[in-house]
């Protein structure tokens, strides 16, 4: 039986490298996968986790693909011995922190180049085939900054907010083609990713009224507190990805945690978005100690949902 092929993007760390070897080493041998990642050189970590995994041998293979570049996707694309790709998994992604002021041009031209343009790019490249067999999956790697807006993060959400509205455009396209588009919204996830976030901790706020910078230091250790007391493991999030991909009829959204669910529920009950930016506000800047906030009193204008569901996990910035 031929096996489904399965490319990804963004393999060198996190989230793209445990969902590689996570289908390479599946036991029912099902899977050819191709991880791919922008700096070969750092295919270290996938092959030594490959080996201690037991992934059988031709489960796995590397190919070098760096989503801000259309040469590297073809070139990529053409070594897909199979000729096809079954599952596209667009993961790549960077992260842009701190007030947005601060942020130069090129900063934010490159996380929405890799975050929504390189998405754009890897579906340009893959999804004509998929179309023509009338046959495939794609898996978006969408975030909570994709569904609600997040102090100190508002590049990072624009790049993830267009991509919820590229993925379901195409979403309501492709029903008739046989090809299904999902997105796993995932909350925060302890990987590299708040390392090589651009301008984390440390950053320089030379130019940055003393009322912001205040507020994004407040902001940082709420930040942590909230990965201490909610970030899931990657492991845990690639499951949902595979139950994405082995859905008969697969739902464009799935979530990582059900923590998500009374924000996003929040944003769409009051269409002003009075409630929600109150909330948030409130969350991210209170003084209290967020465990404090589990027992407080629900915010009036916010309704059912502005209880302990709510100070959980909004100041995480994915
Ligand atoms: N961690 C979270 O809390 C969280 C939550 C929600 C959503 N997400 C999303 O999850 C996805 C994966 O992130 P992660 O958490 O697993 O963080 P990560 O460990 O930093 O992984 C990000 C991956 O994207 C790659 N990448 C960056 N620019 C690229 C480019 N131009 N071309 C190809 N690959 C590129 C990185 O490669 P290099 O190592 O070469 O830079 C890395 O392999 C991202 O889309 C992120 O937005 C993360």
């Amino acid at each position: 039986m031929d096996r489904t092929v399965v490319l990804i993007t963004g393999c060198s760390s996190g989230i793209g490298l445990h969902l590689a070897l996570r289908l390479a080493s599946d036991p029912s041998h099902s899977f050819k996968v191709y991880a791919t990642l922008r700096d070969l050189s750092t295919q270290g970590p996938l092959w030594e986790a490959a080996q201690s995994q037991g992934c059988p041998p031709g489960s796995l293979e590397t190919l070098q693909l760096d989503v801000q570049d259309a040469d590297s996707v073809a070139a990529a694309r053409a070594r897909v011995t199979e000729g096809r790709v079954d599952v596209l998994v667009c993961n790549a992604g960077r992260g842009l922190l701190g007030p947005l002021e601060e942020h130069s041009e090129d900063d934010v031209g490159s996380v929405l180049d890799v975050n929504v343009v390189g998405t754009v790019r890897m579906l340009q490249a893959f999804l004509p085939d998929m179309k023509r067999r009338r046959s495939g999956r794609i898996l978006v790697t969408g975030s909570m900054g994709g569904l609600m807006g997040l102090p100190f993060n508002a590049v990072y959400c624009a790049s993830k907010f267009a991509i919820e509205g590229l993925c379901e455009s195409l979403a309501v396209l492709l029903l008739p083609f046989g090809v299904h588009l999902s997105l796993i919204e995932c909350g925060p996830v302890r990987t590299a990713f708040q390392e090589k976030v651009q301008h984390g901790p440390g950053v320089a706020l030379d130019g940055v009224d003393t009322q912001t910078r205040d507020l994004f230091s407040h902001f940082q250790r709420h930040l942590e507190q909230v990965f201490c007391r909610t970030a899931q493991d990657p492991e845990d999030v690639t499951e949902v990805f595979l139950t994405a991909l082995r859905a008969p009829r697969p739902a464009l959204r799935y979530y990582s945690s059900d923590r998500l669910l009374p924000l996003v529920q929040l944003r769409l009950a009051d269409p002003s978005g009075c409630s929600y930016v109150a909330a948030m506000h409130r969350a991210v800047f209170s003084d209290e100690p967020v465990e404090s906030r589990d027992s407080a009193p629900k915010e009036s204008g916010s309704g059912e949902l502005a209880g302990p569901e709510l100070d959980t996990p909004p100041g995480a910035p994915q």
